[in-house]
């Protein structure tokens, strides 16, 4: 079986998914491949270990042939496939939503929240640049957290982990999902608001829901209005669930206070107009970046191929209808 991975990965050389005699090919180059590169060397292959950069849709598999029977996904996110062109074609996609994974995004979502609030990034800057004249009273003011609340948009395993260390700070927390969960609210000490009423108690906002067609603009200039005066946006999960334009606005307008983004709406190009705000911090989709996280992401990806290869269900199957029809 030909295996594609289309991008080196840290400390990896893929030596397990060698069994077999499968051939296991690496793209030479370390970044993302254009669609054309991908295309080119997508073909052939019966599994590919693929990055949340490669767009995969049903134009992308057929242009990898019939003999495709498994997406493995390094990432917790999986909406840079068509799922629904996978399953169709009998293909079986994979995911990486390991422990690891949830606590380093929970933990960086900590530090966002603590470095914007905090204006840790501000301040580091004036440091640099010569601008510090001594202690003062009135510099980079912020909020205190405790005390204050949190709306956690998505509870799910990144957003649960965010609320126990949001509560271990003394925080009020509360969350909004689709479906309330009363063992959870009571088990984390958290509480159930609907969407609109998160926004208008919260001191901070942070976003934890999958990207998807549902989520697309989930805060866009509506839901900003309905923001207290001087709150914080923060967003671990996808770009485009935010409406760039209009958080611009509303930073503008001094309704929001702060936006720490870790992700974008068209990665990896950043609106420039965010770049250009003091109290916007940016930072290039590392979330997840830890040695541990990184590293079960690959162990998490590379069972998901070893796995559908050899007719085991992987742990980590996205479509799980598929598994019955899928292609062998
Ligand atoms: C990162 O964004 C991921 O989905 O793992």
């Amino acid at each position: 079986m030909k295996i594609f991975v289309t991008r080196q990965l840290p400390e990896q050389n893929f030596e397990s998914l060698k069994i077999n005699n499968n051939e296991v090919v690496v793209s030479d180059f370390d970044r993302g491949l254009s669609q054309q590169e991908l295309v080119e060397q997508i073909m052939g292959a019966d599994a590919v270990l693929s990055l949340l950069h490669d767009k995969i849709d049903g134009e992308m598999m057929d242009a990898a042939g019939p003999q495709l029977k498994v997406i493995a996904n390094y990432a917790a996110g999986f909406d840079n496939i068509d799922i629904a062109a996978a399953t169709e074609r009998g293909i079986v996609v994979t995911n990486t939503p390991s422990d690891q994974v949830n606590e380093s995004v929970a933990e960086f979502t900590m530090a966002l929240m603590l470095a914007v609030t905090k204006r840790v990034v501000e301040g580091d800057e004036s440091v640099k640049k010569g601008a510090y004249s001594g202690w003062q009273p009135e510099i980079f003011l912020g909020p205190t957290l405790k005390g204050k609340t949190l709306g956690i948009i998505g509870l799910g395993r990144i957003g649960s982990m965010v609320a126990i260390r949001a509560k271990s700070f003394d925080m009020n927390v509360f969350y909004y999902k689709r479906t309330q969960d009363p063992d959870l609210e009571s088990k984390l000490g958290i509480k159930y608001a609907k969407l609109d009423e998160l926004l208008q108690v919260s001191d901070v906002v942070s976003l934890h829901v999958p990207g998807s067609e549902d989520t697309r603009h989930m805060l866009n200039a509506a839901a900003f209005s309905k923001m207290k005066k001087g709150s914080y946006i923060i967003n671990t999960a996808r770009g485009f669930c935010v409406d760039e334009h209009a958080l611009v606005e509303y930073l503008r307008n001094g309704t929001i206070a702060g936006a720490a983004l870790d992700v974008f709406s068209n990665e990896p190009h950043v609106n420039p107009e965010l770049v250009g705000m003091e109290n916007v911090i940016l930072t290039p989709h590392i979330a997840s970046a830890t040695r541990e996280a990184r590293a079960e992401m690959a162990q998490l990806a590379i069972a998901g191929i070893l796995n559908t290869l050899t007719n085991k269900i992987p742990e980590n199957i996205v479509n799980k209808q598929v598994w019955e029809k899928r292609r062998q």
